[in-house]
């Protein structure tokens, strides 16, 4: 006890008369006294050899010991540029690395705005596969072999079965619902579709498509007309204007094609619009009697309407996307412009 006292007591001679000039001396000082193999970790190593009856007493001397060796250091750490406690070299104040995240991707972001317009009026999804069977693709849509109206959709065939052709269209999935016979029905079918084309800025091999199908008692070409309106202005605004023009579809009888007034001119003319002041935006029509029957479904009793849209088209009027092949070149300066809507 009484060498760890003489001890202590010269130590804090040196500590009380220490004055560092610069970081270097404050360094050798901190190493010196409070490193690892310093001198207060020494003299507490000294404890064990202190009677029992004395340990409290040494320990309190130590500790006033250590404090006083600490203070010291602590009123000169501005030297060091610190703050006070030992420099660990990391800057906390910096800003951290921001973790990069995707983004929606444009199409998705359009497809999902289309069905949640449409199931707010009691449409629910409904998806199907992408290689789809002659039957559900062309043949009960009322496009039998040899049909001439096969040919508006360049087809891809499957090689490994000559009835199987990656879906040209979504009406494959009205097919498939229909085919369940649960009536009434209303249903939006979104999905990738597949066409033989060649691949440039107005045309692509896929893409995609949302239709609907509604089908029940009294459906008429006025609830077709009043639903598609209501998409219109809730997708393009109040003030968007529509029309429907005589069409041909092989499943539908009388058909349509809807437009609604440009959006980017507002109908005075521009490169949209083609300086006709519209855009063509979807087929339309009621369901031909044929399909019906194909689905044992009376067409007396029951009608419905259908409607299919391209979601890049839809897309490419409300954001300006000039060019189809943006949409799966996954270039994230394209896509990013996406982030904030
Ligand atoms: N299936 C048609 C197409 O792919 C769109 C359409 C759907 C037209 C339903 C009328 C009714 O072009």
């Amino acid at each position: 006890m009484q060498s760890l006292q003489e001890q202590i007591k010269q130590y804090e001679q040196e500590i009380n008369s220490f004055t560092p000039a610069d970081a270097t001396e404050l360094e050798n000082y901190r190493i010196k006294f409070l490193g690892t193999k310093g001198i207060v970790k020494a003299i507490f190593g000294e404890m064990k050899n202190v009677p029992v009856e004395q340990k409290k007493e040494a320990g309190q001397l130590l500790n006033t010991f250590k404090q006083l060796a600490e203070g010291k250091y602590d009123a000169f750490a501005h030297l060091q540029g610190g703050n006070g406690k030992q420099d660990t070299g990391i800057d906390i104040t910096l800003p951290g690395t921001a973790i990069p995240t995707g983004t929606r991707h444009p199409l998705r972001m359009v497809e999902n705005e289309i069905v949640s317009i449409f199931e707010k009026i009691g449409f629910s999804v409904a998806t199907g596969p992408e290689i789809e069977d002659d039957w559900h693709n062309f043949t009960s849509l009322n496009m039998p072999e040899h049909h001439p109206a096969r040919d508006m959709q360049d087809t891809f065939y499957v090689s490994q079965n000559p009835d199987w052709v990656l879906r040209t269209h979504t009406s494959s999935v009205q097919a498939r619902i229909m085919e369940q016979g649960n009536l009434p029905v209303r249903v939006i079918c979104p999905g990738r579709v597949y066409r033989n084309e060649t691949i440039s800025a107005r045309a692509h091999c896929f893409f995609h498509q949302c239709e609907g199908l509604y089908i029940d008692k009294n459906v008429s070409f006025a609830d077709l007309k009043q639903t598609l309106y209501y998409f219109v202005t809730e997708m393009f605004g109040a003030d968007t204007k529509v029309r429907f023009r005589p069409s041909y579809f092989p499943f539908t009888e009388p058909s349509a094609e809807m437009d609604i007034s440009c959006t980017v001119c507002g109908g005075s003319g521009c490169s949209l619009c083609k300086h006709t002041g519209w855009v063509e935006i979807l087929g339309c029509g009621m369901v031909h009697p044929n399909m019906l029957r194909n689905f044992g479904i009376d067409s007396e009793v029951y009608t419905g309407f259908a409607f299919g849209m391209g979601v890049e088209r839809i897309t490419q009027i409300k954001y300006q996307v000039n060019d189809l092949r943006l949409y799966s070149q996954n270039d994230i300066r394209f896509l990013k412009q996406f982030q904030s809507i």
